[in-house]
């Protein structure tokens, strides 16, 4: 199972002093360093923490891939066609969210998504779409000519260690394999973190994890002692 990482939180903390640092591209650079096997980047309608110029920029200097999630947007769906990444995950957007909150409603709009992902499969980009693990947006997703889904793996992630658990655990492993019945690959992620990705590997023949908040969230505290100390030797 790979680990794509998910840079995004590293913009978000960029944009709050409008500068430079912290550099999603040096971040880029050293999850792919540590094993990431390919960087996933949200290119919000809003552009509230990818900006333009850091997927051109990406796109050039990424060695594994490009996982690029957006929305039913025609301007994003052209930058798609442009800058032509390893793979797109088609999400579902609202603009007052503060992440995606939910999987795409594929069933509810079969024809709409089939024409939207064509010209991106006919250049040559992957296609995923991120949905949640039921059955009638598995069996469409199949229908779409995506070639991947990613399962939204948040109710799993809210109901760790709760009674609700399980049944959202098994709703997981039950789409998991419907989807691969139906000549789909299947990745998950949204909400994994250290304690409940462990069961992941229950699930069999899942591809990749696209995982964002824990991992940066985890590098704040991994990162803070060495910098205190260079701070401190800078003061000096
Ligand atoms: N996959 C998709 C489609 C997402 O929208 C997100 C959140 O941006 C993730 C994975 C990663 O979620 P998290 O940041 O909770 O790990």
């Amino acid at each position: 199972m790979l680990l794509g990482v998910n840079i995004d939180h590293v913009a978000t903390l960029r944009n709050a002093r409008g500068g430079v640092e912290p550099d999603v591209i040096k971040a880029a650079d050293i999850c792919e360093a540590n094993g990431a096997s390919s960087i996933t980047t949200h290119l919000r309608e809003d552009r509230r923490h990818i900006k333009d110029d850091d997927v051109y920029t990406l796109i050039k200097t990424i060695k594994t891939k490009l996982n690029l999630e957006m929305a039913m947007a025609d301007d994003i769906q052209k930058i798609a066609l442009e800058i032509k990444p390893y793979s797109i995950c088609l999400v579902p957007e609202k603009r007052q969210e503060v992440t995606t909150e939910g999987g795409l409603d594929v069933a509810g709009q079969l024809d709409r998504i089939t024409k939207f992902i064509k010209p991106i499969l006919d250049n040559g980009t992957i296609v995923s779409l991120f949905i949640d693990p039921e059955d009638k947006q598995v069996e469409a997703s199949a229908k779409t000519g995506a070639q991947f889904i990613e399962m939204h793996t948040g109710r799993y992630s809210n109901a760790f260690q709760t009674d609700n658990e399980e049944k959202e655990f098994l709703a997981l492993k039950n789409a998991a394999k419907l989807a691969q019945n139906l000549g789909l690959k299947v990745n998950a992620g949204h909400g994994l973190n250290y304690e409940n990705v462990y069961r992941m590997h229950e699930i069999p023949d899942l591809k990749e994890l696209n995982i964002g908040h824990s991992i940066i969230s985890r590098a704040v505290f991994t990162g803070l002692s060495q910098a205190v100390q260079d701070m401190n030797e800078a003061i000096k």
